[in-house]
């Protein structure tokens, strides 16, 4: 199995990543840390715990940033709903956090393991630019970043930035230096492979992770006619079937200030850093493939 750690802002797509992760056999998610982004920290790893509680899992949470490393925080319930991953009553009796950061959890774990860690961060990057600026020595023991975020010549936040990026573009310019292999699962691609609105009905008939996806899906602010937006999924369906991807290597820049912050510059022509890359940046996806693995993947859940 892939062994992984989820640095999440639960969030409806994060709560959607987080039950394929712990529900595939392929993948061994070893922890979870949480971070301020969609919501508040508080409610992030509150949600994470919620889902985590849900699968009956013991997956240890450890709650991390509570702000941006400079930024201003603005978060994001006008899409994921006030408590982040509204619809769905979840069982009160929440496992407690860990006691450490996130921080130091996940330089705990990935110094532990045997064998090198994939990290995916499908929130804003604090915790994880925070690692690696306070414990470079962990930067060999990491397999490679999965990154949900950024996107090439577009934007959800502004013309130009995603929300991960653009929620605390200083901590995405530390990632994209640190020298640690990096998968970008931007938002260009994740737009093309929305979760259609008739697979989201059929996920109410599957099973209770059904049930519990629809409710909470159903309500995404930015839902539309042709579905749902499964951002942060993607990243664990990078993890299980590359080969849904097409992908480009290249040199990613990210703008930290002015009319353009939270940009993810791709040099496509790699005319600014000579051919130099930093980034596996993916750039199409199989948006049927997509959406038969999510369907997939939920009714074999067991619970
Ligand atoms: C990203 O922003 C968040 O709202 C989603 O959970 C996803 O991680 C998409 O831009
Ligand atoms: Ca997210």
């Amino acid at each position: 199995a892939i062994k992984i750690l989820m640095d999440t802002d639960p969030g409806i797509d994060d709560a959607a990543a987080l039950t394929m992760a712990i529900n595939d056999p392929k993948i061994d998610l070893q922890l979870i840390t949480t971070v301020a982004g969609n919501v508040t920290v508080d409610k992030t790893t509150k949600n994470a715990l919620k889902i985590v509680r849900f699968f009956n899992q013991d997956i240890p949470v450890a709650a991390g940033a509570q702000l941006p490393l400079f930024k201003d925080f603005e978060d994001a319930a006008r899409i994921h709903g006030e408590s982040g991953m509204p619809g769905y009553d979840f069982p009160q009796d929440l496992p407690t956090p860990l006691h450490k950061t996130a921080v130091e959890a996940l330089h705990d774990t990935i110094m532990a393991s045997s064998d090198p860690i994939t990290l995916v961060p499908t929130g804003s990057y604090t915790n994880i630019a925070l690692l690696l600026s306070e414990y470079p020595e962990v930067k060999s023991h990491i397999d490679r970043i999965v990154a949900m975020g950024g996107a090439l010549g577009m934007g959800n936040m502004t013309s130009a930035a995603e929300f991960n990026v653009f929620t605390d573009p200083d901590a995405a310019a530390i990632v994209y230096k640190s020298g640690v292999p990096i998968v970008m699962v931007g938002l260009d691609v994740t737009m093309k492979a929305l979760l259609t609105n008739e697979n989201i009905e059929k996920l109410q008939s599957l099973n209770e992770a059904g049930q519990m996806l629809h409710d909470i899906i159903i309500n995404d602010g930015d839902h539309s006619d042709q579905g749902s937006a499964m951002h942060d999924v993607n990243t664990i369906f990078y993890l299980l079937h590359p080969e849904a991807f097409t992908t480009r290597d290249m040199w990613i820049d990210v703008v930290t200030d002015g009319p353009a912050i939270g940009e993810t510059v791709g040099d496509i022509r790699g005319a600014y850093h000579n051919g130099k890359t930093n980034a596996k940046v993916s750039v199409d996806i199989d948006a049927q493939a997509f959406n038969d693995w999510f369907m997939a993947e939920v009714s074999a859940i067991k619970m």
